[in-house]
């Protein structure tokens, strides 16, 4: 009886995904990006300098990064779904914690953190990326954010240097599903004992048709749960975003938007796990298993 009710749920949603986006974009290929190669410098020192990965974002990209993301009001719903994911979440910590983005890029998130009062450092392998956060900065604000050109999976910090660690966005454009877990080995151990890290994904384990038009790394929610405990984490929630898939934005008409990003934000909280996008939200308690 619960196997029929769960199948009827997964195939209702993927008959809504079919009407929504239509049989092209479920039938798309992937591909995977190239290897990484590691190299760190701060972005102070010399961007110029650095060597970033294969991943990362180019001056191209960084141009118009922002744009893209703001300007439509269907990527506003999608930003402040995701801006809502993790102010909520930074809520278990003081604002003068010290807060860390990983694969922060032009700052469409950071910038939410330090807008809210936090203190929000960022790494990205791009300079170009942290370049255009750079300018968007105020000059009080360049004083205590440190921006860090470096490899996410590689991060020259000490460890414990952080109250609160996220990554948003990142983890999918990652080489593979092993670089993005040793990415959530990294974070973790760069938190403090009793500090807190929200790792977001693409959900391997939301059913789907088709393959991915773009090279995408994806992870399951119980994979990147067991390794944040591995390395001293502790789940304490699994949160889900776009369980009617980010492509039902782009193609709702303006005016139905509100509806849908509420229905959507509703279907995502009940249920997290066969969403798009996932999070799991760990505490560090320090006993790694
Ligand atoms: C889609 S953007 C996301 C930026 C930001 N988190 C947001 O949500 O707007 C992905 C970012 O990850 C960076 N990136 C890709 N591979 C990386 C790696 N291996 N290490 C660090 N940053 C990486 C890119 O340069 C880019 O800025």
């Amino acid at each position: 009886m619960k196997g029929r009710l769960l199948f009827g749920v997964l195939l209702s949603q993927e008959v809504m995904h079919f009407l929504i986006l239509g049989p092209r974009q479920l039938l798309m290929a992937k591909t995977h990006p190239k290897t990484l190669s590691g190299s760190v410098d701060a972005l102070e020192s010399n961007v110029e300098s650095v060597r970033a990965a294969d991943t990362a974002y180019t001056v191209d990209n960084a141009a118009d990064y922002d744009a893209k993301r703001t300007i439509e009001p269907r990527d506003k719903r999608i930003h402040n779904f995701e801006r809502d994911i993790l102010l909520s979440a930074l809520k278990n910590v003081s604002k003068d914690a010290k807060v860390l983005e990983v694969g922060c890029g032009t700052g469409r998130l950071l910038s939410e953190g330090l807008e809210a009062g936090y203190q929000v450092d960022g790494v990205d392998a791009s300079g170009p990326m942290l370049e255009h956060l750079k300018a968007k900065l105020t000059e009080e604000q360049r004083r205590h954010v440190n921006l860090i050109v470096a490899e996410a999976a590689d991060i020259p910090k000490p460890d414990a240097s952080y109250d609160f660690a996220y990554t948003i966005r990142l983890l999918n454009q990652t080489e593979s599903p092993e670089y993005a877990l040793t990415v959530v080995d990294e974070i973790a151990r760069l938190v403090k004992t009793g500090g807190y890290f929200l790792i977001e994904f693409v959900n391997e384990a939301r059913p789907r048709i088709g393959t991915a038009r773009r090279p995408t790394t994806r992870l399951r929610p119980s994979e990147v749960a067991r390794r944040g405990e591995a390395a001293g984490g502790e789940v304490i929630t699994y949160i889900g975003a776009y369980w009617l898939s980010m492509q039902a934005y782009k193609k709702c008409p303006n005016p139905l938007l509100g509806l849908l990003s509420t229905t959507d934000r509703v279907l995502s909280k009940l249920l997290p796990r066969s969403c798009a996008r996932s999070y799991v939200f760990f505490r560090k308690t320090g006993s790694a298993e």
